[in-house]
């Protein structure tokens, strides 16, 4: 595997080997797989899941990893083209991505999302200019319109937890947030759910729509895996019978990188905040999913969060097995 960017580059088959992978070296490790071998992680935004996970990966396989974030004592970072770098930072991204990846046998690379532009965000474009800039294998550890290390992890989650995938109802519900927040894991979320054949609603209110490019690619992978996709306001109708409630905010799309008309939209919206009465005709043993973080009491209650329906834990100890079928592939001789 030359490049972990987007779960629609694989075939299900090979998901399922991923995560085949994956439980193996849960219960097998293999401490020396990736003796030797080095991992470099970019981090342009902050994490705590994902920058803990790929170093206790890399680690757990026997290799190594070293982390690059610009809040450490680094030059100051230049992202934007084409600049007079007279300014505060000293070192331009398209010097300091090769030479990272100078050092390393894979680079791991968190972008973020610009969201000024929603055709730039949609088609990745930060994140297709950095990964153009170094020539080693390649993993996405979130860019402006994915995040498939997540996804993988979830799929995983779901898997361990016997949620039916012919037949298993997901929702993808907004929920609110005081900030407007980016697609990357409501759009991967979606294709996730389709591609693995579940029944999936997108659960939102007016003016919160995913974009017609997220949809379309996850109509796509629906009609290849045998899975379907709806989208509505109607709370009642989207949580009937659900196996999974997954929680996200999102920007509007509507208002797209327009601060305060999604500010204006999503006031009076505060009612979005999963709770037990969400379950009331979902699954009896409907499950509550979220990446993390999450605002307690904003965007879920404290029950929830705190009671048997949560595998939002799992979720991000998944993140680590998963990554580390990924590196797997990726680097072991
Ligand atoms: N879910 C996730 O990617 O978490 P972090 O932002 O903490 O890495």
């Amino acid at each position: 595997m030359k490049e972990f960017h987007d779960l629609a580059d694989f075939q299900t088959g090979q998901i399922d080997a991923l995560l085949e992978l994956a439980g193996r070296l849960e219960t097998n490790p293999e401490p020396q797989a990736l003796a030797g071998k080095v991992l470099a992680l970019l981090f342009l935004s902050p994490s705590l899941r994902t920058l803990a996970s790929f170093q206790a990966a890399m680690t757990r396989l026997g290799g190594g990893s070293f982390v690059i974030s610009p809040n450490m004592s680094i030059h100051g970072l230049e992202t934007r083209s084409g600049i007079v770098m007279d300014g505060m930072a000293a070192e331009h991204i398209r010097e300091a991505v090769p030479v990272i990846a100078s050092y390393g046998d894979a680079i791991g690379i968190r972008a973020f999302a610009e969201r000024e532009s929603l055709e730039d965000d949609l088609a990745d474009k930060q994140f297709n200019e950095l990964r153009e800039l170094c020539d080693i294998p390649k993993i996405n550890m979130e860019s402006a319109i994915n995040h498939p290390c997540q996804s993988l992890a979830d799929w995983k989650t779901m898997n361990d937890l016997n949620i039916p995938q012919q037949g298993g109802k997901f929702v993808l519900s907004w929920a609110y947030h005081p900030r407007a927040l980016p697609l990357a894991v409501p759009s991967a979320t979606v294709h996730m759910a389709a591609m693995r054949g579940m029944d999936v609603t997108v659960l939102r209110p007016e003016g919160f729509e995913l974009p017609e490019a997220v949809m379309h690619k996850a109509k796509q992978a629906a009609a290849t895996s045998g899975g379907s996709i709806s989208e509505t306001a109607d709370r009642a109708a989207a949580l009937e019978g659900a196996h999974i409630i997954y929680a996200k905010s999102w920007s509007s799309t509507r208002h797209y990188g327009d601060n305060p008309a999604d500010e204006e939209l999503r006031h009076g919206l505060e009612d979005w905040c999963i709770d037990e009465p969400w379950f009331a005709t979902a699954q009896e043993n409907a499950r509550f999913m979220h990446c993390l973080p999450v605002r307690r009491g904003v965007v879920v209650a404290d029950r929830i969060l705190d009671g048997p329906r949560s595998v939002v834990i799992q979720e991000a100890r998944n993140r680590m097995y998963a990554q580390m079928a990924v590196l797997h592939q990726m680097l072991r001789n």
